[in-house]
């Protein structure tokens, strides 16, 4: 008998019919999988699990798993997986690196263009015929030339965001687990700050790359917004509870920073409603790696992944592994 494969979203077909041969495929309807419970009881069918960043893959739902060898997940995070729990019951877990890391450090710059040169109110004011000729005082905006990023996270995703920005004149500051090579600090004109707090005050953008930990969670709270300069702008392409959203909604209406511009929510998909109402703050629905091109490698990273669980290959061939 074929082992059995669920997917808990409708992904490519290319990545389904590059799966077919080898397994029975169930493909869940949108959204289904958000909810724990619903996982937990349907679980037990399958052998693997393509999961989403949006799917609770808890200690419960893994035990529930009773034939189950591996979990990839089509992000490059997994905060959503008990990776703890997985390993204790011998079940695998895979993520999707490197191949989202440009799409993500793109939508980080379109997010601090479109903020501090006010593209989506510009584009809205036009839309609705406001636009009577140029104006030598409209939608002045902050430009970037000679101005400091701090990057909060230096990973694959962080650097490149760093490699960006570099192209715009900035001159980055960096904090990570780890300092990084002289070489690499040197290419990418980056210097690195052990005392986040420090950082956050020198910073005209502060970008937040780092992954979700009990450690990151709410590290941007109401007190690191007020060390922010009041003109900065906050770009987060990490994880929502990495920012403490409601203080971020208090600071950007009280005029404590400049702007923000989030493709990551706390709650997602629910956004804090005096966010929506915030001034200077660009919010996306979680697309930092949707391009055709990350999306399609996601697929093929994940489902390699799975086949070689499935197939018995040595674990040292196997790509991305993460326990
Ligand atoms: C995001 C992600 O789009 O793979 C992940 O874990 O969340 C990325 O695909 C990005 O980090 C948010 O902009």
């Amino acid at each position: 008998m074929k082992p059995r494969i669920l997917i808990t979203e409708p992904i490519y077909n290319e990545i389904l019919e590059y799966l077919q041969p080898f397994a029975e495929l169930d493909i869940e309807e949108r959204g289904k999988c958000k909810d724990a419970s619903y996982l937990k009881s349907i679980i037990g069918n399958y052998d693997a699990v393509i999961s989403m960043l949006s799917n609770p893959v808890n200690e419960e739902v893994l035990q529930a798993g009773e034939k189950l060898k591996i979990v990839a997940n089509y992000a490059v995070g997994y905060d959503n997986i008990d990776v703890e729990a997985a390993t204790k019951l011998g079940i695998k877990v895979a993520n999707t690196p490197d191949v989202l890391t440009d799409a993500t450090a793109d939508i980080a710059m379109a997010l601090l263009l479109a903020v501090t040169r006010k593209i989506c109110e510009a584009q809205h004011y036009l839309r609705e015929d406001h636009f009577k000729g140029w104006e030598p005082l409209g939608f002045l905006g902050m430009g970037l030339n000679g101005k400091t990023m701090g990057i909060i996270g230096m990973g694959r995703i962080g650097q490149a965001v760093a490699r960006r920005a570099k192209g715009f004149g900035v001159q980055i500051l960096y904090h990570n687990r780890n300092k990084l090579e002289a070489s690499v600090e040197g290419e990418l004109n980056a210097r690195f700050t052990e005392d986040i707090e420090a950082l956050v005050k020198q910073s005209d953008v502060l970008s937040l790359n780092c992954p979700l930990t009990p450690e990151t969670r709410h590290l941007i709270d109401a007190n690191m917004l007020k060390v922010m300069p009041k003109h900065a702008v906050l770009i987060n392409t990490a994880r929502g509870p990495v920012v403490d959203e409601e203080a971020l909604a208090e600071a950007l209406i009280n005029g404590e920073i400049g702007g923000a511009g989030l493709d990551v929510f706390e709650k997602e998909p629910a956004v804090h409603p005096k966010l929506l109402e915030a001034p200077n703050c660009v919010l996306l629905p979680h697309m930092g790696s949707a391009t055709i091109e990350a999306r399609m490698q996601m697929g093929h990273l994940a489902a390699d992944a799975i086949l070689g669980i499935l197939n018995g290959k040595p674990e040292h061939e196997i790509p991305n592994l993460l326990n």
